[in-house]
């Protein structure tokens, strides 16, 4: 597997769950490669597998087999604390529901990664600020979450996971708990920040209107990848 140019590598990858004697395969032979500066979405029907991609991607769980290469490495090489590493060092997370710390403020959520990965306390802070600013937050980082509306704790949520720069930045239906414009905002804060700073970013998604904002489409049925086209425009 050459991996140079890509920051995730699928290959040949299978994801089988057991419940007991029932099996699920929730995945059945992905090859999929993400590039740097990717903005893709992965659409797919309720139980395609899109959440179980997004979790290998993101060395959060192993394939049954098959192989999953992150900025280089081989996830099956490496063990649990390695994993760990991986992800805070080249990773960025977003969840459908945003997942702040509630007794943390805005710019505190924010800084917390970077705290995890030893940037001293100046420099997070303002990190942290700058972020915020480019999301459009930069009045509301001392609020915690609690005095943020959805919509502004999934930019909080969206300004932590690229605080540090990761290589890839991952989001499971993002804009799932949103009205249409907190999704709309939180697509466009998201597009900036792909087309200013080179963020990649893989989302999933069952909304129409936010698969228009990705450059390429990926879709899933039935853990089996229908189709990945690329677009120009958007
Ligand atoms: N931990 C688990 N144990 C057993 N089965 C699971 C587990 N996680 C997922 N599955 C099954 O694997 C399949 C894929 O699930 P997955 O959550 O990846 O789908 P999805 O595309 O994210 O769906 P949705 O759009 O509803 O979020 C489904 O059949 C699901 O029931
Ligand atoms: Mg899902």
């Amino acid at each position: 597997m050459t991996s140079k140019p890509y920051v995730a590598v699928a290959e040949g990858v299978t994801k089988v769950f057991k419940n007991g004697k029932l099996e699920v395969q929730a995945l059945r032979g992905i090859d999929l490669s993400i590039e740097a500066g990717d903005f893709v979405a992965l659409v797919g029907p309720s139980g395609s597998g899109k959440t179980t991609l997004l979790n290998l991607l993101g060395a959060l769980d192993q394939p049954t087999s098959g192989e999953v290469e992150l900025v280089g490495q081989r996830l099956t090489k490496l063990g649990k604390a390695q994993r760990a590493k991986l992800r805070l060092g080249s990773l960025g997370f977003v969840f459908q529901a945003y997942n702040l710390v509630p007794v943390l403020t805005a710019a505190e959520n924010v800084e917390f990664v970077l705290e995890l990965q030893g940037v001293g306390k100046a420099q997070r802070r303002a990190r942290a600020l700058e972020v915020l600013g480019e999301l459009g937050l930069a009045e509301l980082a001392d609020r915690r979450p609690n005095e943020l509306s959805g919509g502004q704790q999934q930019r909080v949520a969206v300004a932590r996971a690229v605080a540090s720069r990761p290589k890839l930045v991952l989001a499971d239906e993002p804009t799932a708990n949103l009205d249409t414009d907190n999704a709309e905002q939180l697509m466009q804060a998201m597009e900036t920040l792909h087309d200013e700073h080179g963020v990649t970013f893989v989302f999933s998604t069952h909304d129409p209107r936010v698969v228009a904002h990705a450059s390429r489409v990926v879709r899933l049925v039935d853990g089996k990848i229908t189709s990945d086209e690329r677009r120009e425009e958007r």
